[in-house]
């Protein structure tokens, strides 16, 4: 049995798997530029972010309808189960989708489908957070916010997302206001490949409750000390910093270094069909390359329900920290 756990930073289009984007292509008539799976698959080597998006978004044009979103996140959250994932704080982008002429109740209606069966079928809560694309407008990100109304009551919280550098949270003052005052709860990528100025930006001028990646805010001594005192939650994804060149070797990935200092780190998969592995295997990377004992799987497999967006369920984030601490490691591969 795998070690129970929360997952927080996962982007639910980052679940497609090249089998599921080459069947979805065919159904909705769309034209891959990769003869199969395993082309596709080996165009998967990254220099950097950008690189990354560039062949992220270029294939969600085979996500076209409410069921293939259903179907999308159904996938994930099967995947999930089976690597002890209890509970799930999707990530989406409407703008990908409403930009190539996908409505973007299409979107959320089919996401929600599949969330809505989770706890039932796959034992997993979830909740959904809809993420502003910071490469584009903050004029952009206020329409998506204003277009997302009829469907907020699947929406728990909104988050900030794709290229980060030059792009800085100050850019989406405004939205972020609306976006609590609506009742929205907030989260931001910042400190990715961004430097710690846009971890403080996050936290000072949106607001946010958590910061996904957050990784430079080590250059920064004393924000490190900010975030230790404030309890902000930290969302790491260790296979994506590697992938996406931000370290070298997942052996120099500074999470030991992090939860040495006292920060609330959790471990995510980020976009895990493209880079290597669910969360699951995330944690048995790191666990391999960063020789973490038993104790700090526990901890960050606690964190990831500390850090959860389970208030409004107190009972459960109780009952999943205490299948936590009970956990007996006393398997071959805990992950
Ligand atoms: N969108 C999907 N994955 C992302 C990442 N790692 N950073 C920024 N935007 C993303
Ligand atoms: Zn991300």
């Amino acid at each position: 049995m795998p070690l129970p756990k929360a997952e927080l930073h996962l982007h639910i289009e980052g679940t497609l798997e090249p089998e599921l984007a080459f069947a979805l292509a065919a159904r909705n008539s769309v034209l891959l530029p990769y003869r199969d799976t395993e082309e596709l698959r080996r165009a998967y080597l990254f220099d950097d972010l950008r690189s990354f998006l560039d062949l992220y978004y270029a294939l969600m044009a085979v996500l076209v309808t409410e069921d293939d979103f259903a179907e999308l996140a159904d996938a994930y959250l099967t995947r999930a189960a089976a690597q002890g994932v209890r509970h799930a704080e999707i990530f989406f982008d409407p703008q990908a989708h409403t930009e190539r002429g996908v409505p973007i109740g299409t979107v959320i209606e089919g996401l929600a489908r599949a969330l809505d069966a989770s706890e039932e079928r796959h034992g997993i809560s979830t909740r959904l957070i809809m993420c502003f694309l910071r490469d584009l407008s903050a004029e952009s990100a206020m329409e998506t916010l204003e277009a997302a109304k009829p469907h907020l009551h699947r929406i728990t919280a909104v988050g900030l997302d794709s290229a980060e550098v030059g792009n800085p949270p100050s850019k989406f003052r405004e939205v972020y206001a609306a976006a609590g005052a609506l009742g929205l709860r907030k989260v931001a990528h910042a400190g990715e490949e961004g430097p710690a100025s846009y971890v403080r930006e996050a936290l000072d001028i949106l607001g946010v409750e958590r910061i996904d990646h957050g990784l430079r805010c080590m250059e920064d001594g004393e924000l490190v000390a900010r975030l230790v005192r404030e309890r902000v939650p930290l969302t790491l994804c260790p296979l994506s910093n590697l992938r996406l060149r931000v370290i070298a070797t997942l052996e120099e990935h500074p999470l030991a270094r992090m939860m040495d200092a006292g920060l609330l780190c959790t471990v995510n998969s980020d976009d895990p069909a493209y880079f290597g592995g669910y969360v699951g295997d995330t944690f048995h990377a790191v666990r391999e390359a960063l020789g973490l004992g038993e104790e700090r799987l526990r901890e960050l497999a606690r964190n990831s329900f500390t850090a959860s967006f389970l208030d409004d369920d107190e009972e459960r984030r109780a009952k999943l920290i205490a299948e936590v601490d009970a956990y007996d490691f006393g398997v071959r591969r805990p992950e």
